[in-house]
């Protein structure tokens, strides 16, 4: 079987970290295609650097821009790309601009599309990543699910019962396999001073958030108010943003908050699993949380990921000093001491492979 992995954002390269060597192992051809949605070394190289990722086989370089400009941008690369190597199937990951280009381009040449992690659903309509999730679910030929929900909204939907396959969370299989390999890391201390059980790490990036610089400014007053120190690798998009919401780094002391540029996968586990909570509206991070014990508040309206506020590992604020003030001292108090959901394991690479050696069924109509 030839597959073309089609990656474009920071948490698609993390999903396909344990995949692409159990394909391999399998005797699956799969070779990556990189959108090139993003692009800064410390948002692209270093995932591949840390999870040792096959280089990929075509990048794309489509860069940022508007939704429009940026899916049509990868739909114009990747339709050329896929018409000329015909694959037998194209796999794309999670819910980012580059995922529903690569379904639409790969659906309209009747090439059968995978998609893993199908199925969450925010219920949420303003969320770009719900409209990204939706049509990639409809065009997609298998759908590889992380929780018994996704199944039921495919259901719901439409989608035939034959098509779908609970292989669970490959985010897991990733934080499992690469927890092991960090034991004696320690980037808190190491790189930002700050010891281990001390601090609150913090992610912010959703435009629910970062496109409102009253939102901004209220959860940075709860970081500011929380007594711990909150350490805060800023995402690009955010990053500009700061000033106008009254952020900057405000030195050391408890309760300052220290705004550091986005770090590599590995440092982020050790950073993740060091933390005496985290306060984030990134879905991976939600699910890494759940998997290193630490607990988690999650600054959002609602969450595609409910399965982790469902066994205890999360809980949602919103966007206001007393709602996040609120969920971190919960949060803080709750003692963890939850299990991870069924089947967020380390076998969810492998049921991969096994769902696809079991055939994919074309749509209706492809020959
Ligand atoms: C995208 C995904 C989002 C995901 C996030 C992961 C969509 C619609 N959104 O959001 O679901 O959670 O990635 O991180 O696909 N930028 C840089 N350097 C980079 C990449 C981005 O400076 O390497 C800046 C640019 O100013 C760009 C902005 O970040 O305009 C936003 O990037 P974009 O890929 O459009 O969306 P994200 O906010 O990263
Ligand atoms: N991540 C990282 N460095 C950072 C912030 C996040 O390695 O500075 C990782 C995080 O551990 C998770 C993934 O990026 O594996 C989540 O990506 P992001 O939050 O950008 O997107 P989302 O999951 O919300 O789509």
């Amino acid at each position: 079987m030839r597959l073309i992995v089609v990656v474009g954002a920071r948490p698609n390269f993390i999903k396909v970290g344990p995949l692409m060597p159990a394909l391999a192992e399998a005797g699956i051809d799969a070779a990556i295609a990189h959108t090139g949605q993003h692009y800064d070394a410390s948002m692209s190289d270093v995932f591949f650097r840390d999870l040792s990722l096959p280089e990929p086989t075509w990048f794309l370089g489509i860069g940022s821009g508007t939704h429009a400009v940026q899916t049509g941008k990868a739909m114009i690369a990747l339709e050329e790309l896929f018409d000329a190597e015909r694959p037998d199937a194209v796999l794309v990951v999670g819910d980012v601009n580059s995922t529903l280009a690569g379904a639409l381009a790969a659906a309209k040449l009747h090439i059968p599309v995978v998609h893993l992690e199908a199925g969450l659903r925010s219920g949420d309509m303003s969320m770009p990543e719900e409209v990204n999730r939706l049509v990639a679910d409809q065009l997609s030929a298998m759908h590889l699910t992380t929780c018994a929900e996704a199944d039921e909204n495919l259901v719901a939907e439409g989608v035939e019962r034959a098509r779908i396959h609970f292989v669970g969370n490959i985010m897991a299989e990733s934080v499992l396999r690469n927890l092991a390999r960090i034991e004696d890391r320690a980037p808190c201390r190491d790189s930002y001073a700050l010891e281990p059980g001390s601090y609150v790490l913090a992610t912010v990036h959703r435009p629910e958030n970062t496109d409102h610089p009253e939102r901004l400014a209220a959860i940075a007053e709860a970081f500011l108010g929380c007594g711990h120190q909150v350490l805060f690798p800023v995402h690009p998009r955010t990053r500009p943003l700061l000033a106008e919401a009254g952020l900057s780094d405000a030195g050391n002391g408890a309760g300052d908050i220290r705004l550091v540029d986005p770090v590599g996968y590995l440092d982020m586990l050790a950073l993740q699993r060091d933390a005496v909570a985290i306060v984030t509206d990134s879905g991976g991070v939600q699910e890494e949380a759940c998997m290193v014990g630490t607990p988690c508040v999650t600054v959002r309206r609602n969450t595609e990921r409910g399965i982790t506020v469902e066994v205890g590992a999360n809980r949602l604020a919103s966007a206001e000093t007393d709602s996040v003030l609120a969920a971190l001292t919960e949060a803080l108090g709750s003692g963890g001491g939850w299990s991870a959901p069924e089947r967020w394991d380390r076998d969810v690479s492998a049921r991969v492979v096994a769902a696809l050696q079991g055939g994919i069924i074309p749509l209706k109509g492809y020959v």
